[in-house]
């Protein structure tokens, strides 16, 4: 029997974070940690051949398979739920999930975000939205954040936060280059600090 603790992760596209987690595990940053399975609403993400390169399983779920969200997200709680997983990680899912699912696995979901919450976060901020609004705003600052997902969005506890500064002339893709950088490191330790909260 594995004592170590399950994770699933939810991706939706090219699973840098994802990637970031598996290379922890290896590189033995998080060795009590198994991910279980990646679970895609995309057949193409590219998250999905990390995770089979990787020897993990690799799963799609068509949504075009279910007459709505909520049935949906029924059949993943029912996959989920199989595998018995201590945390799901939202890397880069792109997908609201329904407040049954949230309920289904309280204080067992986090998510990553290329802004530092509570800014820039919310309904439709989202990939090159967030740094868009970021730019338009002006702030010296940008970053990532690590929380906890509950019902409302972008609006959990937060867990872990990296800070970069916006450089004047930045675009969307050199902040979000930058920003992606912070977020594989901020990722491995935000886990870390949820296991050590519940105890490893
Ligand atoms: C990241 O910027 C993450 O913050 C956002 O989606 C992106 C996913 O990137 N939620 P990747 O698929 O992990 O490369």
């Amino acid at each position: 029997m594995s004592l170590k603790r399950k994770i699933v992760v939810l991706a939706s596209g090219s699973g840098t974070n994802l990637q970031a987690i598996i290379d922890a595990i290896k590189a033995g940053k998080l060795n009590y940690v198994e991910i279980a399975a990646v679970i895609s609403n995309k057949k193409d993400a590219f998250a999905l051949e990390r995770a089979r390169s990787a020897g993990i399983n690799a799963i799609f779920v068509n949504p075009k398979d279910f007459v709505s969200s909520i049935e949906y997200d029924k059949n993943l709680i029912k996959t989920i739920s199989n595998y018995n997983v201590d945390l799901i990680v939202l890397a880069g899912y792109m997908k609201v999930l329904s407040e049954e699912f949230i309920n289904a696995f309280t204080n067992k979901i986090i998510n990553i975000h290329p802004a530092l919450l509570p800014d820039f976060g919310g309904k439709g901020m989202y990939g090159k939205y967030v740094h868009e609004a970021v730019l338009k705003s002006a702030v010296k600052e940008s970053g990532c954040t690590v929380h906890f997902v509950t019902a409302e969005v972008d609006a959990g506890p937060i867990i872990a936060q990296r800070k970069i500064p916006v450089i004047p002339g930045d675009t969307v893709e050199s902040l979000s280059k930058r920003i992606l950088i912070e977020e594989h490191k901020l990722l491995i330790e935000a886990i870390g600090k949820v296991f050590v909260k519940v105890g490893t």
